[in-house]
């Protein structure tokens, strides 16, 4: 465990600025003067570059969002003896490779960026899966890497690693990044990386912007994969590319992420999407009122600001989706992360609330309605062959036919809807 009380922030290897601990716990960051004399590029929309150095709470809700959530950041607290709220040790120890270009290592530690520095980690990830079958109460992947010193948010449980020819690494030092993740099976919510490897390549089919993922088999277990769309391969090397998510443009901490928390909306996103992502215009509204519809189809309830994010290369950029999966087929209390109009139930969506919605993205109802239609004719056409091919490539699954169930239903409920919003009446629109 390191005790320093300034972190430098790196990006492609320059010092943008430096991470205070201040006396509340919480964090203080600066930009450097030099990275000011040399550049006009701000680390996020929400800490734009300016020489006063930022309050505990803005700099916190951002560097905050890079951590893991729930099990692995208790353990990992645990192990490294610091506590979990802790986020300046955490970034210490584990900030050498997060979500963007940004890393974060001690001012005092030694700085090693040769590129192409590995460890093959096959052998301890097979052990650290059958652990985590075995007794999932106790393991998760994360917190069993010891070598990883890397951070990624999220409440599931998942591992960046480097992989090059169906073989898994871990970087050895910060000049050296990951660029896949993986997400293990969760006994909570079965084979749940079927679930999106299903959902994500169905995201593809309707013409959704992700990045390339699948399930892959080490020994007996299965899990997702998926590229990292913030890294770059070059001959020699892996590219860092800065993004951060909606919450982190926003100044949203973690554990606001839920709009029913105070987190984002459509229509902030809506808004933060026309005041920085203007250079897309019209792209950018019609790519909210498909995900939404996507997801309100698969069921995918978790869609909040944090699943959001921006490529913050020389325009800001909407990044390609990611975690799309169904929630809807396990037994939770299915609420939307973000509301549809003015409800974050799914039995209670109905035209009034997708009125509302397309007023929210600033998109006529008619325009909703035949984007909706177009996203509903494609899904519907896709999602049983999508489900045979799988069911051909992987094997039989149970979440194959909860799926399926799930899919039909909504694509019953939403058409009628998306009828009623074509034929409404001109006085309503
Ligand atoms: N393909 C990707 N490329 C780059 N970054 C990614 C990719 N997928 C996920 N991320 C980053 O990792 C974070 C966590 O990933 P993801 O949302 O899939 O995990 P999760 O634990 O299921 O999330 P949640 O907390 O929403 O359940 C994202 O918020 C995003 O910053
Ligand atoms: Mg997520």
């Amino acid at each position: 465990m390191y005790t320093q009380n300034r972190l430098l922030i790196l990006w492609d290897e320059q010092v943008v600025g430096t991470l205070e601990r201040h006396g509340t716990g919480k964090l203080v960051f600066q930009y450097s003067r030099d990275w000011l004399n040399n550049t006009d590029r701000a680390i996020s929309l929400s800490l734009p570059c300016r020489e006063k150095r930022y309050s505990p709470g803005i700099s916190t809700a951002f560097f905050e969002n890079l951590l893991p959530e729930n099990k692995a950041r208790t353990i990992l607290a645990f192990n490294h003896r610091f506590d979990k709220k802790d986020t300046f040790s955490f970034l210490e120890n584990f900030g050498a490779d997060c979500a963007g270009a940004l890393s974060i290592l001690p001012e005092a530690g030694k700085m090693d960026f040769s590129p192409g520095q590995y460890e093959c980690i096959d052998t301890e990830l097979i052990e650290a899966l059958d652990k985590i079958v075995a007794d999932p109460d106790k393991f998760t992947l994360f917190p069993e890497m010891k070598k990883a010193r890397l951070s990624i948010a999220g409440a599931q449980d998942k591992l960046p690693v480097y992989l090059e020819e169906d073989r898994f690494y871990l970087p050895l030092n910060s000049g050296s990044a990951t660029t896949h993740i993986i997400k293990p099976v969760n006994a909570a919510f079965p084979d749940i990386p079927r679930n999106e490897a299903f959902c994500m390549e169905l995201a593809r089919k309707i013409g959704l912007t992700v990045p390339e993922s699948r399930l892959m088999k080490m020994g007996t277990h299965e899990f997702f994969v998926i590229n990292r769309y913030d890294r770059k391969m070059t001959a020699k090397n892996v590219i860092r590319i800065h993004q951060e998510d909606f919450c982190q443009a926003m100044g949203v901490p973690a554990e606001r992420k839920y709009q029913e928390s105070g987190g984002p909306g459509f229509l902030q996103c809506r808004q933060l999407a026309d005041e920085f992502l203007s250079d897309q215009g019209v792209d950018v509204r019609m790519n909210f009122a498909r995900i939404m519809t996507f997801n309100y189809l698969i069921g995918n309830h978790d869609a909040h600001g944090k699943n959001f994010s921006i490529i913050l290369e020389q325009t800001p950029q909407f990044a390609p989706f990611y975690d799309l999966l169904s929630t809807q087929v396990y037994p939770l209390d299915n609420k939307f992360a973000m509301a549809v109009g003015q409800t974050y139930r799914l039995d209670r969506v109905k035209e009034h609330s997708l009125k509302r919605f397309a007023r929210d993205i600033n998109i006529r109802p008619q325009k909703l309605a035949s984007l909706m239609d177009e996203t509903l004719r494609v899904v519907a056409k896709a999602y049983v062959p999508l489900m045979t091919e799988h069911e051909k490539k992987y094997g039989y699954s149970k979440i194959y036919d909860d799926l399926i169930k799930v899919i039909k239903d909504n694509l019953e409920r939403l058409n009628r809807f998306c009828d009623a919003l074509i034929f409404l009446p001109e006085r309503y629109l």
